[in-house]
C-alpha cells in the first residue's frame, strides 16, 4: 500500500510548492509521541525528526521501558505493574502486595502518559488506594514504584547509530515531587546546568543515557531523566522523553547550548539526522 501526504492551506492543496522535506512532529503524548504518528510518517516514507516507531513507542511504555533497561543491565528502581481489571476484580490482594513488596512512600502512575499527569505519591493505605484508583482513570496499566529520596537529573542525546550525550542538568522541584504544578504552573522550579554532581557521577549518567537510547532503539533526539539516591548516591535511569520540550527555555536545548550546541546547531543536526536515516532505511531490499 503506498499513500502520500499533502500540505493544505485554507483548504487548498499546495502541490509541489508543498512537497514535505522533512516532518518534525512537534508534539507530546498520544498519537504525537507513541509512535502512532511516527508510523503514518513510514508509510508516506517522508522522512522525519526523531524517534521511529519502536523507539517511541518504548518511550511512552514505563512497563516496557524498564523490561528494556532491566535487559541491558541499567539500575531502575523496584516496581510492579497491574492491569486495571486485575485492580477492578481484587483491590485488597494487590494493597497488600504493594505493602509487602514496595512499602512507603512508592508512586504510582498510569503506565503511558507523561507530564506527571496522574502521577501521585502514596504515604499510607488510603492514598495508596486513592492513587491507583486515579490512575486508572488514565491508563489500563497502572505501575508502581518504590519511592526514593532522590534529586533529578537529566542528560540530552543526540544522533543515530552512534548518539552522544550532553553535559548532566539538576532539575530542582518546586514541590515535594516534580509533579504537574511544579513542572508547568507555578513557575519556580529550577534547573541548574550543569549538575552540581560529582564528575564521576555525571560520567555514569551520560554513559547510562547512550546505553538507554541504543537499548530502546531510539534514533535523533530523547531526554534521558535519572535519579541519583541521596543517602547512597546510586543512580537510577527513571524514563527517556523521545520528544521533549523543545522551547528555548526547555531542558534539551539549554543541555546542548552549556555542551557547546547552540539551539540553531541542533535543529539543524536532527533535520540532517531525520534525512540520514531516511536514507539509511532506502538501502534496506523491500522484495526477494
Ligand atoms: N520512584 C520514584 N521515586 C521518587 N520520585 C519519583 C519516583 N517516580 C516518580 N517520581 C517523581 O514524580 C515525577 C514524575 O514521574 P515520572 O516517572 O517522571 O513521570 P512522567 O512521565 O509523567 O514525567 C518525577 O520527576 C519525580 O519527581
Ligand atoms: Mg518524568
Amino acid at each position: 500500500m503506498k499513500f502520500r501526504l499533502i500540505s493544505v492551506e485554507n483548504g487548498e492543496e499546495l502541490g509541489s510548492r508543498g512537497a514535505l522535506d522533512v516532518v518534525f512532529p512537534v508534539l507530546h503524548g498520544t498519537y504525537g509521541e507513541d509512535g502512532a504518528l511516527q508510523g503514518l510518517l513510514e508509510m508516506a516514507n517522508v522522512p522525519y525528526v526523531g524517534c521511529g516507531v519502536l523507539g517511541s513507542a518504548l518511550g511512552m511504555d514505563k512497563e516496557k521501558m524498564k523490561m528494556v533497561f532491566q535487559s541491558v543491565g541499567l539500575p531502575i528502581v523496584d516496581y510492579l505493574v497491574y492491569r486495571r481489571n486485575e485492580w477492578e476484580r481484587s483491590p485488597e490482594n494487590i494493597l497488600d502486595t504493594v505493602e509487602q513488596r514496595m512499602g512507603y512512600p512508592c508512586f504510582v502512575k498510569p503506565v503511558n502518559l507523561g507530564s506527571s499527569v496522574g502521577v501521585n505519591k502514596a504515604r499510607n493505605r488510603a492514598e495508596l488506594e486513592h492513587a491507583i484508583n486515579v490512575a486508572a482513570e488514565y491508563d489500563r496499566k497502572i505501575i508502581i514504584e518504590r519511592g526514593i529520596n532522590c534529586r533529578e537529573a537529566e542528560c540530552g542525546v543526540l544522533g543515530n547509530d552512534e548518539p552522544i550525550a550532553s553535559v548532566v542538568g539538576e532539575i530542582v522541584s518546586s514541590n515535594e515531587f516534580y509533579d504537574y504544578r511544579a513542572k508547568y504552573i507555578d513557575g519556580k522550579s529550577q534547573t541548574i546546568i550543569p549538575a552540581n554532581i560529582p564528575p564521576t557521577i555525571a560520567e555514569e549518567i551520560r554513559r547510562q543515557a547512550v546505553q538507554a537510547f541504543l537499548a530502546l532503539d531510539l534514533s535523533g533526539l530523547a531526554r534521558v531523566d535519572f535519579f541519583i539516591e541521596r543517602e547512597t548516591g546510586q543512580v537510577y535511569i527513571n524514563e527517556v522523553n523521545t520528544l521533549p520540550g523543545f522551547t528555548s527555555i526547555s531542558m534539551y536545548p539549554k543541555l546542548w547550548e552549556a555542551s557547546g550546541l547552540s539551539y540553531d546547531q541542533v535543529l539543524d543536526r536532527l533535520i540532517e539526522l531525520a534525512i540520514e536515516r531516511h536514507a539509511d532505511r532506502q538501502r534496506n531490499r523491500t522484495s526477494l
